[in-house]
């Protein structure tokens, strides 16, 4: 969410204090368009010039300055012009070169910064924002302010330049006439201060039709074979169709007022440069204005009130990066929730037991989903959670990733509390097999090593081994260099499962959390996971969730969970004694009764 002060401050100097560190490269790309806008009006003084020398001969500036000679005068017009033009094709190079690589850094550091920002926060902040929407501002929203700075800032600027410069030199050449040129300039300010406040929530909803459109196209190239297996093709692209219509039609709203804008600009212009046409000529009639100084007049004129026939299109470039610029910068401003501790947990505190006490955790307020749980995880041992859907066991797992944090209660991992600590020295500690397994677009060999970039063949295939792996990866038609596509979708549920352990397994971490890591294979499989379990939770913390109760038979404490509380826990052999619900849990899943107590 963005902060509330910052949304009242204009994205403007929300950009200007984002980019501190280019404020040297801005001035000195506005300095260079600056300057070429300058030269760039000095044509009409130069036939100003030439026809003052054709008409007054001697009696002219230049003649004034000493050169006699008329065809002189022509010659030194001639080189003065090769100057001048000269100097505009070497301003319009720098600014050119300077403003379109300064578009480039901005853009980059930007997606940059703000990726990295995104990574930083908590993973509630991303049940509010779609994969697709937060696309849209890491691609189209720094992609449209790269497209303003690569051309719009320098428009600006010009626009500015040329209205100060033309005129300060109306008022210095001929303040009697200065003010016709002047007339429709507060017209056409107004309208475009109203244009400017008329377009502003148009393209503000243009963008969010766009991250909207984005985050369905994400959505459903995301889950193509759900919509192929329930037939569902011409609903998802009515569905399509309809968001690309909104789109279409926040453009449109938008199109409508931008294209009135320049024609109604136009008229005013005409105004104003048909009235310097008309009485500058009558004063040059009158003799009471210079013939030269009436082709300047009416030649800056042009030159003045011309370009802002493109404000228009500048506005608009200018309005949309803005609109792009707030959506970025509310992303950066918004606060991380989980902030880190300034101490780092060590594998020595890594190793030690896990506590949880009397902790109430609701994802959203009022909704409790944990409520005054104390858990026991004891150092070296295995730990099971069981218990129906949705009672809550994944939860205490990302409690303890520390992925949210408790609304009241502790979590200690070898007796420190996880929030004195860094989240990347408490997650160092952890391995975890998560319930949804990823896999990322790779290798079989980059997935298992995903957690240890420096891993050697070796130690990738011996924790493939470990986790039963090894044998179908080989299988697989370029063993371990099969690439597993998108997710993983070229590999089987169980496969993915596999190696989603392999890869927990490599990072040897004190701490090993299975999440249901056996719920998507066979039996047989599940049996050789048993076994390396066995193996790998030697002397390591271990923590089980699961759903069939025979994979967690030999833990050495099992909790119960139920509706977000823990209604019981022991040994396997404890609860069945209890004959509370794991002995009746136990009884429907094996056809055993429990032995009376
Ligand atoms: P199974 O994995 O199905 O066995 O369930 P579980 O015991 O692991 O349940 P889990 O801890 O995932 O969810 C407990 C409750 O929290 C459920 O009612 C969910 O609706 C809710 N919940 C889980 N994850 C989230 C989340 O990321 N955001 C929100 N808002 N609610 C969640
Ligand atoms: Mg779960």
């Amino acid at each position: 969410m963005p902060a509330s002060a910052d949304t009242v401050v204009p994205p403007l100097k929300r950009l200007w204090r984002y980019a501190s560190g280019y404020r040297k490269r801005i001035i000195l790309a506005s300095t260079w368009s600056f300057l070429n806008k300058a030269v760039d009006i000095a044509p009409p003084f130069l036939i100003g010039m030439a026809i003052d020398v054709v008409v007054n001969g001697s009696d002219s500036l230049l003649g004034q300055f000493g050169i006699e000679d008329q065809r002189s005068q022509i010659v030194v017009i001639a080189v003065l012009s090769g100057i001048i033009w000269g100097l505009e094709s070497l301003f319009e190079y720098l600014l050119g070169v300077e403003w379109r690589n300064l578009a480039q850094s901005i853009q980059h550091d930007l997606r940059i910064d703000t990726y990295e920002h995104i990574q930083d926060l908590d993973l509630g902040f991303f049940e509010d924002r779609s994969t697709g929407d937060l696309m849209a501002v890491l691609n189209d929203d720094v992609n449209q302010l790269e497209r303003f700075l690569d051309v719009g800032a320098n428009e600006v600027i010009q626009l500015l330049t040329t209205v100060t410069l033309i005129g300060a030199s109306f008022f210095i050449i001929a303040p009697s006439v200065a003010w016709l040129a002047f007339l429709p300039i507060p017209i056409i300010l107004w309208g475009s201060l109203l244009f400017q406040k008329k377009i502003e929530p148009r393209y503000a909803k243009v963008r969010e039709e766009a991250a909207s459109i984005n985050s369905q196209l994400s959505n459903n190239l995301g889950g193509m074979s759900t919509i192929k297996a329930f037939t569902a093709e011409d609903r998802e692209v009515a569905r399509i169709e309809e968001e690309s219509r909104r789109y279409q039609a926040a453009n449109q709203a938008a199109i409508k007022l931008s294209s009135a804008f320049t024609p109604l600009i136009r008229v005013a212009i005409l105004f104003g440069f048909t009235a310097m046409l008309v009485w500058g000529g009558y004063l040059a009639l009158e003799g009471s204005l210079n013939v030269g100084l009436y082709s300047v007049m009416v030649f800056l004129t042009q030159r003045l009130l011309w370009p802002l026939t493109r404000l228009g299109q500048t506005v608009d470039l200018y309005q949309r990066a803005m609109a792009s610029t707030n959506r970025i910068l509310d992303v950066l401003d918004t606060e991380p929730v989980i902030l880190d501790g300034d101490d780092t947990l060590t594998a020595d505190e890594g190793s030690g037991s896990i506590v949880f006490d009397s902790v109430t955790f609701s994802y959203e307020e009022g909704f409790p989903v944990l409520s005054d749980i104390d858990v026991e995880i004891e150092a070296s041992n295995t730990t099971a959670f069981v218990g129906s859907t949705g009672s809550g066991k994944t939860t205490i797992i990302k409690l303890l990733l520390r992925f949210y944090d408790p609304d009241s209660g502790a979590i200690s991992v070898g007796g420190r509390d996880i929030r004195k600590v860094t989240q990347q020295s408490l997650r160092d500690q952890i391995a975890l097999v998560s319930q949804d397994v990823f896999l990322f677009h790779g290798t079989v060999a980059q997935n298992i090593a995903y957690g240890v970039a420096s891993a050697s063949t070796e130690d990738i295939e011996k924790a493939a081994m470990a986790a039963e792996a090894h044998d179908f990866i080989l299988e697989l038609p370029n063993g371990y260099d099969t690439i597993v596509g998108e997710r993983g979708q070229k590999l089987s549920g169980g496969q993915r499962q596999r190696l989603s352990i392999a890869r927990a397994l490599l990072t040897d971490s004190p701490i090993l959390i299975l999440d249901e890591a056996t719920s998507a294979v066979d039996n047989e499989t599940e049996a050789a996971i048993q076994r390396s379990l066995a193996r790998i939770s030697h002397n390591r913390t271990t923590v089980v969730i699961a759903h069939r109760l025979s994979t967690i038979r030999n833990a050495d404490r099992i909790y119960v969970v139920d509706a977000g509380q823990v209604v019981e826990f022991g040994t396997h052999d404890e609860l069945l004694a209890n004959r509370g619900p794991y002995a009746a849990l136990w009884a429907v899943q094996t056809g055993e009764v429990a032995p009376t107590a």
